[in-house]
């Protein structure tokens, strides 16, 4: 992501409570992602749980929200904010829009997002209550390069959980969101750390 001596500044995307959020500055407090800080937190909702948090860590946070503009003009205004905070890699966790041409295309093959279902199954919105609905015996969480489709960039890495015949959609996400906390920081890491090479759809640790 950057050359050996620098470091990655990664920039958060985030729309609701942010402990995806909270558990990448975690590790990178703790070490476990080599090379990076946290420069920047982005908010597209003014009242966002996660936005105090952040704040509290004393990230440096800003709300874009997109108002009644198109979803360009509000890329734009994120994308230039990205910019100017010298990010190199973007992660969303808990970005709950849809990422355009203009943004991919800014930052292409430098954006993660972290998803709570074993894709392909199950992309887009609830995807948890998908797995149930779907009586799936397994489900998980994956990390993903964002192009153009959705939920459906080269998988990075991903966990599985089991769906248990009790499972609620509230118990059966909150089992996936443990995996997601320890899933995001490793895969933040690889990327970070450069050791990986994408071979068609397929990321390969080197
Ligand atoms: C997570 O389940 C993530 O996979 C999905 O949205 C949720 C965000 O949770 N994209 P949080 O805001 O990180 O707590």
């Amino acid at each position: 992501m950057t050359s050996p001596s620098k470091i990655c500044r990664l920039g958060i995307l985030i729309s609701g409570r942010g402990s995806n959020m909270i558990a990448l500055a975690d590790a990178v407090e703790q070490g476990r992602i080599p090379g990076s800080e946290i420069a920047f937190v982005i908010c597209d909702q003014p009242g966002a749980a996660g936005l105090a948090r952040a704040a509290e860590r004393g990230f440096r946070t800003l709300v874009i929200e997109r108002g009644d503009r198109t979803r360009e003009e509000h890329e734009q205004e994120i994308v230039a904010a990205l910019g100017a905070r010298q990010i190199n890699l973007v992660c969303l966790a808990g970005y709950m829009r849809l990422v355009s041409h203009y943004f991919i295309d800014a930052y292409r093959g430098r954006i993660l997002n972290i998803h709570p279902s074993l894709l392909p199954a199950f992309p887009g919105l609830a995807a948890q209550r998908q797995a149930l609905d779907h009586g799936a015996k397994w489900s998980g969480c994956t990390v993903h390069f964002v192009d153009e489709t959705l939920d459906g960039g080269p998988i990075v890495a991903q966990s599985i959980v089991p769906v248990l015949e009790d499972d609620s959609e509230e118990t059966l996400s909150a089992r996936i969101l443990e995996q997601e906390h320890l899933l995001y920081p490793d895969a933040v890491a690889l990327i970070v750390s450069g050791e990986y090479e994408v071979v068609g759809r397929r990321v390969l640790k080197r």
